[in-house]
């Protein structure tokens, strides 16, 4: 619960966490798959903090997201603001306590979007 209201907290400010790593080589990517959890209907901030970090012009993301029921709420759509020149795919919802059985449903996805 603790985790639950301070993750709330730093939505309603806009905060955008200091991230620990960086990607030296973003230039070396045209397609990025987002994998990240859903919190309060939308990506944790870290991953605006991600997104913000670098330039997704002309790149595709495609978002992969865990969640308990909500699907994939509002991430894509704000995916979608913070990256306006980027190609943000419709993305993929599963359950957080199923990914770890679901290795031929994700691989199938992963079909879908030509990377496999
Ligand atoms: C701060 C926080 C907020 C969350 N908000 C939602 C939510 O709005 N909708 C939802 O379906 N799941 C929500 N969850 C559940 C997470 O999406 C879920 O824990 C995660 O996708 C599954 O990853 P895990 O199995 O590694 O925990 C929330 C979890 C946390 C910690």
């Amino acid at each position: 619960m603790e985790l639950i209201n301070i993750a709330k907290e730093e939505l309603n400010r806009n905060d955008r966490p200091e991230l620990k790593g960086n990607v030296s080589n973003m230039q070396d990517y045209d397609t990025v798959i987002l994998a990240y959890p859903n919190w309060w209907n939308t990506c944790p901030t870290a991953v605006f903090t991600f997104l913000e970090s670098y330039d997704f012009a002309g790149k595709t993301i495609i978002p992969f997201c865990t969640n308990e029921g909500s699907g994939i709420g509002n991430s894509v759509a704000d995916i979608r603001k913070e990256c306006r020149n980027a190609e943000v795919r419709d993305g993929f919802a599963m359950i957080g306590g199923q990914v770890k059985n679901s290795e031929t449903k994700i691989r199938q996805w992963l079909g879908q979007q030509g990377l496999l």
